[in-house]
Order: C-alpha cells, then structure tokens, then sequence
C-alpha cells in the first residue's frame, strides 16, 4: 500500500495552483513591512511587559525580550527561505506540504490555527484593557462584570469589548484585503509614532535605579519571562501568509519579514529599558502599563494619548491575525483536509467570507470568557512547535529539493535552523504543565479529525488514482 500520510504536493503543482486562484495581486513590500509591524507591536509590548517585569523578570525583562528576539530571528530566517521559494498562501503549512508530508502538514496547519486563533482572542483581551483605560479618563467606568473574563479576579463574568472589537475586525476583513491593508497601514503609522514617542519622553524620566537588583527573580526568570514575552514577537509569520496576495512575493516576502522584526527588536529593547527605569518593577503588574508609568511620573494627558495609540495598535494586530488564521484554513480547504465552505471566496469582494466569520465568532467566544496569561501561553506553545517544525523542514528542502530557486538563502544550514528547534524547545519547556496538556489535546483532536475527514477528502486522493 502506498504511504497516504506522507504524500507531498509537487511544489510546480502548488505554484500553478497559486497563480490561478481567485485572490487578488494587490500587495507590494511596503505593505507587508507594515503588515509585519501591524502583526507583531500589540499586546505583547503594551500589556504583557508590565506583567512579566513584576513578576518573572524584573529589570532583566530586557534580556528576556533579548533571548526571544533572538529564537525569532532565526525562525524568521527559515520563513524567509520558505516563503522566498514556495510563495503560496497557507504559510508554515504549505512549506510542510511540500517537505515533510501530509499527516505533518495537517498537524502544522492545525497547530497554527491554535496560534492565530487564540492571538486574535488575546489581544482583543489587551485591547479591552487599554480601550478601558482610555474611557476612564473621561469619567466613564463599565462594571467589572463586563470587561473581564471569569477567573482574572474581581468579579468578571464576560469581557464584552473584547469581543465586539473582533466583531468589528470580521466585518472588516470580510470586505477585502486592500481596505484592510490601508486601514493597517494607517493605522501601524499611528502606533510607531506613539510607540516613539513614549520612548522619546519617558527617558528623561527614567532613575537608573530602578535597575538595581537587576535580576530580583534570577537566571530562571529571565528565561520563564522569554517564554511569554515571546508573544511580543508573534506576527512577522503572517507575512508569509499574504503571499498569495502579494505582487513580487519572491522578493518582498522575505524583506517584509526580516525588516518588520528588526524594527520591532529594536524598539521593545528601548520601550523596555524606559518602562523599568520609569517605575519600580514591583509596581507593573497592572492591564496597562505603558500609560500607568505615564501617570506614575504625572503626565496623565500623554497618557491618554499613548492609551489611544495602543488601542489603534492592537487593533491592527487584530487585523494581521485574523487575516492569518483565515487564510491558513483557507489553504487547508482547499486542499481538502478541512471542510469546502471554508475556501468558498466571495464572488464580489473575493474573500473567504463565511470562514472569515466563523474564525470571528470563534475567536469572539474565546476571547469573552479566557484571561489573557493562559491565551498567550497557549499562543506561544503552538507558535513555538510551528517554529520548530520549521526549522527542521529547512534542512529536509534542501536535501530533497537542492536545484529549488531560493531567492533568500539561510546560512549556516545545518547549524542555524537547528539551533533554532534546539532554543525553540527550550523556551517551550519552560511554559507551565497546564499549557503543555492543553496543547497536547488539541493535537490529538487534529489527529482525529485527520484520520477520520482529512486524509479521505484529501485532493491528493483524486490525483493517485
Ligand atoms: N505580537 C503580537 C502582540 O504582541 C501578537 O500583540
């Protein structure tokens, strides 16, 4: 019997495929730089620093930011060559697809959905945070009940703005990919300017210290805080996933990748290092802490203003990843694995539109009733393994493809992407027992729904015969 599970798509198959498809050519590299640095600023930055420096990292957060940084970067570098040589829609997915095999595929595809689903739900949490902050400034309070999950404390029952800005999100990205593309890119100018802008004035402000003790929680919280801060970085892979939609994607998908990180790398480093030597460490485990140093050194109205940027900020996060998650489950449609309505394409605005929505109202659920730590630990797990599985399918392509057009090219392979699983997995050890079980459900799920949907509609099966 030949192997179904480890069947591969022919990459020419895939690449011909992609040229026929019914998404629109509309994006150059400069909106996926913007796309790039829309998916990663967010709430990684604005929320879970002032959390991970009270109480895993303290000071040190900046060496945390450093390590993850660094597990990125090279993951960025494999996505790079990927995307460079199979610029098809479906990300880390479709690389699988053709590298490692189907039953890998599926799991990848499955996997990232955990990643960009459960994004969506925890930025939206972030979002909701800063969106009540901003309103508390004007006098308008909504109660507890409604503006946190069950079990963050205080009572919550729903985080009802959470949820209507996914809402929101949806209608937008079910209307087309260049609207939301300019929206972003207004947006992510918006955020950039903010972001500097804090650097810029909380300098002048910072007591170096508050540096001192610079490791309160020793090497051990450096490395737990790089296992969350991780998050931070999350969103740069979601340039590979426009490829599809991108007009020169062997070119501009591995500039938009590598420049949006880097942008991104330098600021948290600087944004860190004021935020720490603004406040006393011990004082930033509030929902939002960019603004709170604001007001801790009395400038209420900056802060106000630096609330509305993060709102704008994370709203693009939003976009990126909701814009991620539908197009993975659009590839996995349509190469069978996942039911045929997720890939049906509007026939006016040329989007998946019922996936679209049905991505948003789940992710809308998700994100009223879960807190934000165990999100982005779930977030980070999936996101890790992705990385990792990644990183080995380098090195298979290169063995099984040599002659492959490569527009960007890792170096050191063998050593870099190994290196790369090699820190991806440590990082991932150090994530609590619970991320790990919930993580290892998910998978079984996606093993089932393989075995028993996936590997019986596969288009491969049709092309055996
Ligand atoms: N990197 C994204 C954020 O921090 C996911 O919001």
């Amino acid at each position: 019997m030949k192997n179904t599970l480890l069947r591969k798509k022919s990459i020419s198959d895939m690449l011909g495929q992609s040229s026929k498809n019914g998404l629109k050519r509309s994006l150059g590299t400069f909106d996926l730089t913007l796309l790039g640095v829309g998916a990663i600023i967010g709430t990684g930055i604005f929320v879970l620093t002032g959390l991970v420096a009270a109480t895993t990292a303290g000071p040190a957060l900046i060496i945390s930011f450093i390590l993850a940084g660094i597990a990125c970067g090279l993951a960025a570098l494999c996505y790079a060559e990927f995307s460079s040589s199979i610029p098809v829609s479906g990300s880390v997915y479709t690389y699988a697809y053709a590298t490692l095999g189907e039953v890998f595929a599926f799991l990848i595809g499955w996997d990232l959905m955990l990643e960009y689903l459960l994004a969506v739900s925890a930025v939206a949490t972030g979002w909701s945070a800063y969106f009540q902050s901003f309103i508390s400034g004007f006098g308008i309070h909504i109660p507890k009940a409604l503006t946190s999950a069950p079990g963050a404390g205080g009572g919550g029952m729903v985080n009802l703005p959470a949820m209507i800005i996914i809402f929101l999100v949806t209608a937008l990205l079910s209307k087309g990919v260049k609207e939301s593309a300019r929206v972003n890119n207004i947006m992510v100018i918006v955020k950039l300017v903010v972001i500097i802008a804090f650097i810029a004035i909380g300098v002048g402000y910072v007591k170096p210290a508050h540096w001192t003790p610079f490791l309160p929680f020793g090497y051990s919280g450096i490395i737990g805080g790089a296992a969350t801060v991780f998050f931070a970085y999350l969103g740069f892979d979601a340039v590979s996933t426009a490829a599809e939609e991108v007009k020169n994607p062997q070119k501009s998908v591995p500039i938009g990748i590598i420049a949006s990180l880097f942008i991104c790398t330098i600021l948290y480093m600087l944004v860190t290092l004021v935020l720490t030597g603004m406040v006393p460490y011990q004082h930033l485990g509030v929902d939002d802490p960019v603004s709170f140093a604001l007001r801790y050194v009395g400038l209420d109205r900056m802060a106000g203003f630096i609330s509305l940027g993060a709102i704008a900020g994370m709203t693009t996060v939003l976009i990126v990843m909701g814009y991620g998650q539908v197009r993975i489950s659009y590839a996995m449609s349509r190469d069978g694995l996942l039911p045929k309505f997720l890939s049906s394409v509007h026939p006016k605005h040329k989007t998946p539109y019922v996936n679209t929505w049905v991505t948003g109202l789940v992710a809308a659920v998700i994100a009223g009733f879960v807190n934000l730590k165990t999100l982005a630990e779930l977030v980070n797990i999936g996101t890790l393994a992705a990385f990792t599985l990644i990183s080995i399918g380098v090195i298979i392509l290169r063995k099984t493809h040599p002659s492959l057009n490569r527009a960007f090219k890792v170096p050191f392979v063998p050593v870099l992407p190994a290196l790369c699983a090699v820190f991806c997995i440590y990082l991932a050890t150090s994530l609590p027992a619970m991320t790990w079980k919930v993580f290892v459900i998910w998978i079984v799920v996606g093993f089932l729904i393989y075995f028993f949907y996936g590997k019986r509609h596969s288009i491969l099966n049709t092309k055996e015969k």
